[in-house]
């Protein structure tokens, strides 16, 4: 698995900046294509200010955000229990080798501002993301427009 350093860090100052961003605003052209019911993802979700909104639009489906540092899925659980939303989980985990199983994701967004190059990595990322993603078994060219999505939010 391709290991890296996550260049901006999780000091308390970079952290807050992050939990600024609500759905509403970093993932506004990722909204109108989820609809309650779609099982959503949140790869590199810091500390969960956006994966909160994601579960609103896709309530009763769970969405469940995933990031590799243990201090932004703790402020991400307490972000969700403040807000009183019942759908949303987070859990750690790498986004090179997701802890989820083929298929499982109905959609999946990534915003991850140190991701922002084109090269090996992002292909291995997208190619992680597209293994969970349901679209990849049943429709191509669905994970590619989705893929496609997922890589926008990158670019932020
Ligand atoms: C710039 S922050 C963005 C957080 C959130 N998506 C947002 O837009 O507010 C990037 C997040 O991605 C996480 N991250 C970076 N590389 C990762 C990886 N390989 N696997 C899982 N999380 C990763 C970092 O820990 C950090 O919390």
């Amino acid at each position: 698995m391709i290991q890296e350093n996550y260049t901006p860090g999780h000091s308390l100052n970079a952290s807050q900046f992050m939990a600024k961003r609500r759905a509403s605003s970093h993932a506004a052209f990722f909204l109108p294509y989820l609809k309650p019911g779609m099982k959503t993802l949140d790869c590199g979700c810091g500390p969960g200010t956006i994966t909160v909104g994601l579960a609103e639009a896709v309530a009763p489906a769970p969405a469940i955000g995933v990031d590799f540092a243990v201090s932004q899925v703790a402020l991400a659980r307490t972000a969700a229990e403040q807000c009183g939303i019942g759908n949303v989980q987070f859990k750690v985990g790498n986004a090179y080798n997701l802890p989820f199983d083929e298929g499982e994701f109905d959609a999946i967004f990534s915003q991850s501002g140190e991701a922002a190059r084109l090269g090996e990595e992002d292909t291995a990322r997208i190619g992680a993301m597209a293994r969970v993603l349901r679209a990849w078994s049943e429709h191509p060219d669905a994970l590619f427009a989705q893929a496609w999505l997922a890589a926008v939010g990158w670019r932020e």
